[in-house]
């Protein structure tokens, strides 16, 4: 019997993301508050005798399978600094999340697939290291990387990389939503008019969901203007939430898919259902997001 270990490769969530400035290579400085959820792709290694990779999962057919594909690029980059510790792995991906959809699913993946090859292979490697490693990857690498190791959510500055753990966040009830748009992240940074925006305002020590829905009305998603003027239906889609009951609802990363928080998981499930039978080709999920015990172990 060959050793298989599995993962879910939580979406990313940026609640609040406020570009702060640009850094001579072109990247943007974010301040982003970030969340992770239940709902994502499912990964599983299995030690092999050759290299595989296979997809299942309604977005399958969005996955590049050749050099572009994160998964592979992670596995890559794992073996080439520990060519003495890995071995031939087939990788399967289930691809629950839709691509380019601003909620880190390919970002996620590779964070999940690291963390899974670091148990096949018995490799420790130190948290530095490690923070490297994944930003070579991407800039949300690192913080999905977080949201695999930790509980709660993280504020990621920097390009991403700079990561503060949040402690305290209340479990949020969420609906999911997506019309089928993919927006190209470079795309959205570079029709960005202003760059240099203020930081989050200063984290309350926060324990309800009012708490955080109140926080986040002060804060912004400064990707949403740009992407708006290329998915002119974002306005609508942020309507369609707020309808459905949402207490809060934003954007999340470059969009074009967004979140909306409910008060109960209860309302957040038949928010969704509603939504799915009113638009039953976009991507509606009902969610919740990642608390201390649903976090595997490095
Ligand atoms: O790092 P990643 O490949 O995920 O980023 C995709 C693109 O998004 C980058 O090439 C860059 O154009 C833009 N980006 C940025 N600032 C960030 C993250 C991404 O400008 N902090």
């Amino acid at each position: 019997m060959h050793v298989s270990l599995s993962a879910t490769a939580y979406a990313k969530l940026n609640l609040a993301l406020h570009v702060t400035g640009q850094r001579a290579d072109g990247y943007h400085l974010l301040d982003s508050l970030v969340v992770f959820t239940r709902y994502g792709d499912a990964l599983s290694v299995t030690a092999a005798a050759e290299d595989s990779f296979t997809l299942s999962g309604i977005y399958a057919n969005q996955v590049p399978v050749t050099g572009d594909n994160l998964v592979l690029k992670a596995r890559d980059v794992l073996r080439a600094h520990y060519p003495d510790l890995s071995s031939a792995v087939a990788i399967h991906l289930e691809k629950n999340l839709p691509v380019a959809s601003g909620i880190g699913g390919g970002s996620s993946d590779a964070a999940t697939v690291l963390v899974l090859l670091m148990r096949l292979w018995k490799i420790s490697a130190e948290s530095a290291d490690l923070n490297r490693l994944c930003l070579a990857l991407g800039a949300d690498v690192p913080m999905c990387m977080h949201g695999q190791i930790y509980s709660g959510g993280v504020i990621a500055k920097g390009i991403g990389e700079d990561l503060q753990h949040v402690q305290n966040l209340p479990e949020l009830p969420l609906v999911l939503i997506n019309d089928m748009t993919a927006l190209s992240t470079p795309q959205i940074f570079k029709n960005l008019h202003k760059r240099d925006n203020p930081p989050l305002p200063k984290l309350p020590g926060l324990t309800t969901i009012s708490d955080l829905c109140d926080y986040l009305t002060s804060t912004r998603n400064d990707l949403y203007a740009p992407a708006a003027s290329l998915a002119p239906q974002l306005p609508r889609i942020l309507n369609i939430l707020d309808d459905s009951g949402a207490k809060f609802t934003q954007m999340s990363g470059s969009g074009a898919t967004c979140l909306g928080i409910y008060d109960t998981i209860a309302q957040a499930q038949h928010a969704a259902a509603q939504l799915r039978h009113n638009y039953p080709h976009w991507f509606i999920q009902a969610t919740s997001t990642v608390t201390a015990s649903a976090l595997p172990q490095l």
